[in-house]
């Protein structure tokens, strides 16, 4: 009986080691850069994609868009979306994700930072302090005009036009730029 306990605990031990090492190797590169791999729960996205207003045929993008959720849930607001995701491994996630699903969404394997977003209408993003700092630059330097729709974090220098809170009283930070 000794022995299944010990060869019970031993399994768990390693199983649990085997998803840490995994998800620390998927989220490596984001983990450096800013934003980790942690999807937005959907009664969130629902609510950020409602406060920014998708319409049908809008050009959406998901910047930094993890397994796929935002891209196919803006997909079903009849939005022309597009996510950008710059793990190797995560976007062949999200491209399988896309896949089962029937998606006609598209995942682009890239960094949002050097894309050109001049045709986006709306876009999405869960990044972090530093993303946003970045991402305001390059929405400067190129003058784009676009709505910006931001789970959680804020641009340093660019006043919202909305603000609400989630079911799970996150802020969701609207832009009109
Ligand atoms: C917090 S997750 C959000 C995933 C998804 N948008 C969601 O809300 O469910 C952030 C994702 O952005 C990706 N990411 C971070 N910086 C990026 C960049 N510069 N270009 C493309 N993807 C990036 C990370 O790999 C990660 O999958």
């Amino acid at each position: 009986m000794i022995y299944l306990q010990l060869a019970l605990i031993l399994a768990f031990s390693l199983l649990f080691f085997f998803f840490a090492i995994a998800y620390a190797l998927i989220g490596l590169k984001s983990f450096v850069t800013g934003a980790p791999p942690v999807p937005s729960p959907k009664k969130e996205i629902k609510a950020a994609l409602r406060a920014v207003g998708l319409e049908k045929g809008d050009s959406f993008y998901d910047l930094g868009s993890g397994t796929g959720r935002v891209v196919l849930l803006a997909e079903k607001h009849g939005a022309n979306s597009t996510g950008v995701e710059f793990s190797r491994l995560v976007s062949f996630i999200s491209k399988i994700n896309l896949g089962i699903r029937r998606s006609k969404s598209k995942i682009i394997r890239a960094d949002f930072l050097n894309m050109d977003l001049s045709d986006a209408d709306v876009v999405y993003i869960y990044g972090s302090i530093r993303l946003m700092e970045r991402l305001e630059e390059k929405i400067k330097k190129e003058s784009l005009h676009l709505k910006v729709v931001s789970y959680c974090f804020r641009f340093p220098n660019l006043k919202p036009i909305k603000k609400i809170k989630t079911p799970l009283k996150k802020s969701v930070f609207v832009y009109k730029i």
